[in-house]
C-alpha cells in the first residue's frame, strides 16, 4: 500500500510540472485541408495540458467539434463561409484543363473569373469577423476566458484581425498568406532563386524562367492586393481605426509556424522569428487492422503500392478511374486504393478498394513500395518522413510544386492526367519508379535528413507557442521591417539622396573648374 502511495505521489511530483503552466489558447481556424493539420497541432497542445478553445462559424464544411481535446464557441452566421461546391467546380474544370477537354480560351475566362470570386470568397470568409465583434454577448463571455495567446492560419484574414482586436499575442500555422507562400510577405525573397508557388519552376531557373516567375509574382501580388484592399481593409478600420494597415496587422504575428522545412522546400533567406515544423504530423507507424496486415502480408516479395488522392475528390470521371484501375492490375505488386467512387470495372483482383486507409501506419509499414499521391503537403511530406517514392497526379493548388520539390531531389516522378488518358504511361511510370532503386534511396536518404534535428518539430512547435504564452509574446523577435513603407524598406529615399549629393557636387565642381578655366583664360588673352 505504502509504495502504491509513494508511487502515485512520485507520479504527481513528475505529473505537476508539465500540468500546471497550461495555457487559455484561442483558435480560430481554417476549413478545408488546413483544418485536419490545424486538428493535429490541438491535440498535441491538449495532451500538454493547455486548454484549448475554438471559435467557429455556426454553418462549417470540414471543421468538427471534438469536446475530448477542445471546448468550441459557436459563432451565429448566415451562411456557411466557405463553398464547398464551388471547390469541387474548381477542381473538375482543373482535371479537364489536365486531359485536354477544356479549351485554354474558357479555361483563361475561368482564371480571370477567379480573380473576381477570390475577392467573393474572401469577403464570404471575413463575414465571421463582424459576426463575433458585433455579438456582445459572445464577445463578453470570450473576454471572460483570460485567453493568453491566439492560434490562427493565415490564409485567411480573420485571425490577425481578431488577435488584435482582443490584443493578444498571435501565432501562425502557416504555409499560405492568402494566395502566396509565406515566406514572401515576411523574410527578402529574391525571385531569382525563389520559385513561386504554381509557376513550376525551381530555384535554379534560366532567363525565361525568371521572366515567367516575376510575371507570376505579380499576378499573384494583384490577387492578395485586391483581397486585401477591398475585403480586410475596411474590416480594418472599422474595428481597429481608421490608420490601421490590414498588412501590417497581418505580418505582425508574434511566431510563425511553418509547415515546411529545408528537407523538403529549397534554401531560403528567413526571419527570427519563424518556426520550421515541417513533418509536425508524421507519427511512427502503428500496427495495421489484422485484414489489411494480411492483404499486406500475401503481397510476399513484390511489395504494396498505396493510392489516395485529394480530400475533394471522391469520384473520378469513370473513364479516368477504369484508367487508373488498369493500370494498376497490370502490376504484381498488390494495391491499396483510397477511393470512394463507384467501382472500376478494370479493378484487377490485385487492388483493394476501400473508403478510407491508414495512411500513415502503411507508409511506415516495410512492405509498401510506393505511394500514388496528389501532392497535397501532408501526404507528400508524410512519405517524405517514412522514406517511401511517390508518383505523383498533380491537379490543383500548390500540389505540382510539393511533388516538384520531391522529383527534383530524385524521390518522385510526377505524371499529368493525360499520361493515364494515352498509352501506359501510368504503368510505366510506376514501374519506373518500383524498379530503380535510386527512387527508394533519395527518398530514404531525405528521411534519415528529416528525422536528424534536436527535437520533433511537434515538440519545436510546442515549445514555441508555451514560449509565447511564458513571454506574453515575442516582440524581440519581431524585425523592424514590417513597420516601414517600401521605399524606407528598399532604401529608396537614400539612394535617391546620396544621388542627389553625388550629383550636387559633381556639378558644383564642374561649375568651379569652368570658372577657374574661364578667368584664367581670360587673363591669359589680357596679357597677351
Ligand atoms: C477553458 O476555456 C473555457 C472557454 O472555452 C473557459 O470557460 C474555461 O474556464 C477555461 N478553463 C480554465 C481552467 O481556464
Ligand atoms: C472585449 O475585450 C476587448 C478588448 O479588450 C474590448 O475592446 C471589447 O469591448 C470587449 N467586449 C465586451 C463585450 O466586453
Ligand atoms: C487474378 O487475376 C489473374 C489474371 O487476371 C489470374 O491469373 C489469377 O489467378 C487471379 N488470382 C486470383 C486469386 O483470383
Amino acid at each position: 500500500m505504502k509504495t502504491v502511495c509513494c508511487c502515485t505521489v512520485l507520479l504527481l511530483l513528475v505529473l505537476i510540472p508539465t500540468c500546471c503552466h497550461g495555457g487559455n489558447i484561442l483558435v480560430f481556424p481554417t476549413e478545408g485541408s488546413h483544418w485536419i493539420n490545424m486538428e493535429i497541432l490541438l491535440k498535441a497542445l491538449h495532451s500538454r495540458g493547455h486548454n484549448v478553445t475554438i471559435a467557429r462559424a455556426s454553418k462549417t464544411w470540414y471543421i468538427k467539434d471534438n469536446p475530448l481535446y477542445y471546448n468550441t464557441f459557436i459563432v451565429p452566421v448566415e451562411k456557411g463561409l466557405v463553398d464547398g461546391d464551388f471547390l469541387k467546380k474548381v477542381f473538375s474544370e482543373f482535371l479537364k484543363l489536365e486531359r485536354g477537354t477544356l479549351p485554354l480560351a474558357s479555361f483563361l475566362r475561368m482564371t480571370i473569373g477567379m480573380l473576381d470570386k477570390i475577392v467573393d470568397v474572401h469577403n464570404s470568409v471575413s463575414s465571421f469577423v463582424p459576426a463575433l465583434l458585433d455579438n456582445v454577448e459572445l464577445m463578453r463571455k470570450l473576454n471572460e476566458t483570460k485567453f493568453d495567446l491566439v492560434l490562427t492560419d493565415p490564409c485567411w484574414g480573420n485571425g490577425a484581425i481578431l488577435a488584435k482586436y482582443m490584443n493578444l499575442p498571435l501565432v501562425y500555422n502557416v504555409r499560405w498568406l492568402m494566395p502566396e507562400e509565406a515566406h514572401f510577405a515576411i523574410a527578402p525573397s529574391p525571385l531569382s532563386y525563389i520559385p513561386m508557388t504554381g509557376s513550376g519552376l525551381t530555384d535554379k531557373m534560366t532567363f525565361f524562367q525568371r521572366v515567367k516567375n516575376i510575371i507570376f509574382y505579380l499576378m499573384t501580388a494583384i490577387q492578395s492586393t485586391f483581397a486585401s484592399k477591398f475585403v480586410y481593409q475596411p474590416l480594418c478600420e472599422k474595428y481597429l481605426g481608421p490608420d490601421c494597415d490590414f498588412n501590417q496587422i497581418q505580418n505582425d504575428a508574434d511566431i510563425w509556424l511553418m509547415r515546411t522545412d529545408f528537407v523538403f522546400d529549397y534554401p531560403c533567406p528567413t526571419m527570427p522569428n519563424v518556426v520550421y515544423m515541417g513533418g509536425f504530423h508524421c507519427k511512427p507507424a502503428e500496427p495495421l487492422p489484422d485484414d489489411m496486415e494480411e492483404f499486406v502480408q500475401s503481397s510476399g516479395e513484390h511489395g504494396v503500392i498505396i493510392m489516395s488522392l485529394s480530400t475533394f475528390v471522391n469520384e473520378l470521371p469513370e473513364d479516368l478511374a477504369d484508367g487508373i484501375a488498369a493500370g494498376f492490375a497490370k502490376l504484381p505488386q498488390k494495391v491499396i486504393w483510397s477511393y470512394r467512387g463507384p467501382k472500376p470495372s478494370t479493378l484487377g483482383n490485385n487492388t483493394l478498394q476501400v473508403d478510407w486507409m491508414p495512411q500513415k501506419d502503411l507508409l511506415g509499414h516495410p512492405k509498401v513500395k510506393l505511394f500514388v499521391a496528389h501532392g497535397g503537403t501532408n501526404g507528400v511530406q508524410e512519405a517524405l518522413c517514412h522514406g517511401v517514392p511517390v508518383v505523383g497526379f498533380p491537379l490543383v493548388f500548390d500540389q505540382y510544386d510539393n511533388l516538384l520539390r520531391l522529383q527534383e531531389k530524385g524521390g518522385a516522378k510526377i505524371l499529368t492526367l493525360r499520361a493515364v488518358d494515352t498509352d501506359d504511361g501510368f504503368l510505366k511510370a510506376m514501374q519506373e519508379v518500383l524498379n530503380e532503386p535510386s527512387y527508394r534511396q533519395n527518398m530514404q536518404r531525405l528521411s534519415r535528413l528529416h528525422r536528424d534535428q534536436p527535437m520533433k518539430p511537434i515538440d519545436t512547435a510546442l515549445f514555441w507557442i508555451e514560449y509565447v504564452i511564458r513571454h506574453k509574446g515575442a516582440a524581440h523577435l519581431k524585425a523592424q521591417s514590417n513597420r516601414m513603407p517600401w521605399y524606407v524598406y528598399h532604401s529608396v529615399d537614400v539612394v535617391l539622396f546620396l544621388t542627389g549629393a553625388v550629383m550636387l557636387t559633381l556639378l558644383a565642381t564642374v561649375m568651379f573648374i569652368r570658372c577657374l578655366w574661364k578667368s584664367v583664360c581670360r587673363r591669359k588673352v589680357k596679357l597677351e
